[in-house]
């Protein structure tokens, strides 16, 4: 079967479903394309932290009911090492911006919802597997549905390589076209979501010499924690027991204070960060974790997907809108600054916060910095002026959509 549209999105996850919901809104003809089942998508966990820019451009595409209304608002995060504690108001620090709490599954239920409610096309259980013609004028897609569906052509002006890092579409640009940054950290992140209230109102970072430990916040509910580890590290080590007593002992909590419940969910994340440039490639333009992945601390990955996709519809709609052929040419330009401030923010609250490598010979030189630079955000106004400018990410782009 052979369809046509305007823009092929790839990806059903937040960087597609924004740029489909813009795009379809403004009257320009897209059809996205992905790999899952509805259900899959819209259960798989992933980020939670809801930068202010992301929620104002969600709230002025009226995409963001549901977030304002189930999400939490949040405007301090706690620091904890030797036994200190500190928070950081951020959002009186960084002139009144705030994040949202709400787990991505959520942002991702509404924004397919609101798309198909439109009349959107939406393929599941379609994925790509070649992107042809990228250099010509009319690229053209083909999928391969799973058994009992017709194989799909699906031509375009353009396409939005929104299939995160593991995606096809990056893969489809020629050998030498494109050049890749990428950091290894040097340590593992144990990721567990546990039915268990938070137990504290903050998301909690904390310090110690057995390693970080973050308490993040989802629902009422449920809770996200992280535990540094060992690279290579895996979930089979963790057993709950030894999971609730590290998290207890590097967060300073008791277990009336941290009750255990049920583990959900654990795995051990590749702790990595990478940067493609340039983000595009003839009519092809990446977006989101198809061009980049950043490590969860400080939580941009998910701001940095849709501030993209904010970037590319602008340009979409100024090309189509006659109001400037050319804007296209500098979607990547435009959006990799903000990118490596981002890498460059999540690089510097890793190693704020991460016990070095006991074989590092270095690990006792550098653990003084770490306390150096928590007594700084502790104590200097301009230090955690800017640490809450860099976390709660930057003011919304200067032209609107
Ligand atoms: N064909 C169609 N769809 C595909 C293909 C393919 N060949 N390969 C991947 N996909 C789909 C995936 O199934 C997924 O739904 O593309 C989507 C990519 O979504 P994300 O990985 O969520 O990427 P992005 O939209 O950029 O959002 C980044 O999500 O991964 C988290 O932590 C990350 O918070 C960040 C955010």
């Amino acid at each position: 079967m052979r369809l046509g549209t305007r823009v092929a999105i790839v990806g059903a996850g937040p960087a597609g479903l924004v740029l489909a919901n813009v795009l379809q809104r403004a009257g320009i003809d897209c059809v996205v394309v992905e790999r899952q089942t509805r259900s899959y998508v819209e259960a798989r966990a992933r980020a939670g932290l809801i930068e202010h820019r992301t929620v104002e451009f969600l709230r002025r595409h009226g995409l963001a009911e549901r977030l304002l209304a189930e999400g939490a608002e949040h405007g301090s995060c706690e620091f904890r090492f030797q036994g200190e504690r500190f928070s950081i108001p951020y959002r009186d620090l960084a002139g009144d911006r705030s994040h949202y709490v709400y787990p991505q599954q959520f942002l991702v239920r509404d924004l397919v919802e609101s798309y198909l409610d439109a009349g959107g096309k939406l393929l599941f259980s379609h994925p790509v597997v070649a992107l042809d013609g990228l250099d010509g004028d009319r690229p053209v897609l083909r999928c391969e549905p799973a058994e009992g569906s017709q194989p799909l052509e699906l031509e375009c002006d353009f396409v939005a390589g929104c299939d995160g890092f593991h995606g096809v579409s990056r893969q489809a640009v020629p050998d030498g076209r494109l050049r890749a940054f990428s950091k290894h950290h040097e340590f593992g992140w144990l990721a567990v979501l546990a039915e268990t209230p938070p137990a504290s109102e903050q998301i909690i970072y904390a310090l110690h010499e057995d390693g970080f430990a973050g308490h993040m916040l989802r629902t009422p509910s449920v809770t996200r924690f992280y535990l540094q580890c060992p690279v290579g590290d895996v979930p089979e080590n963790w057993p709950d027991e030894r999971i609730w007593s590290a998290l207890w002992r590097r967060l300073g909590m008791t277990p009336e204070e941290l009750k255990p419940g049920e583990i959900t969910e654990k795995n051990v994340l590749d702790m990595r960060s990478f940067v493609v440039e340039p983000m595009q490639h003839g009519r092809l333009f990446l977006v989101g974790d198809a061009a980049h992945i950043i490590t969860p601390a400080g939580g941009k990955g998910m701001n940095l997907a849709i501030a993209d996709a904010e970037e590319l519809a602008v340009r979409l709609l100024a090309h189509y809108g006659g109001a400037d052929a050319d804007a296209l040419d500098g979607y990547s330009a435009a959006c990799l600054p903000r990118i490596w401030q981002a890498q460059e923010f999540s690089h510097w609250m890793l190693h704020l916060l991460h016990s070095p490598a006991a074989r590092q010979t270095d690990s006792d030189f550098m653990h003084r910095l770490q306390l150096s630079r928590l007594a700084q955000l502790r104590d200097s106004a301009t230090y955690s002026m800017m640490f809450s400018d860099s976390y709660v990410g930057a003011p919304g782009r200067s032209s609107e959509l």
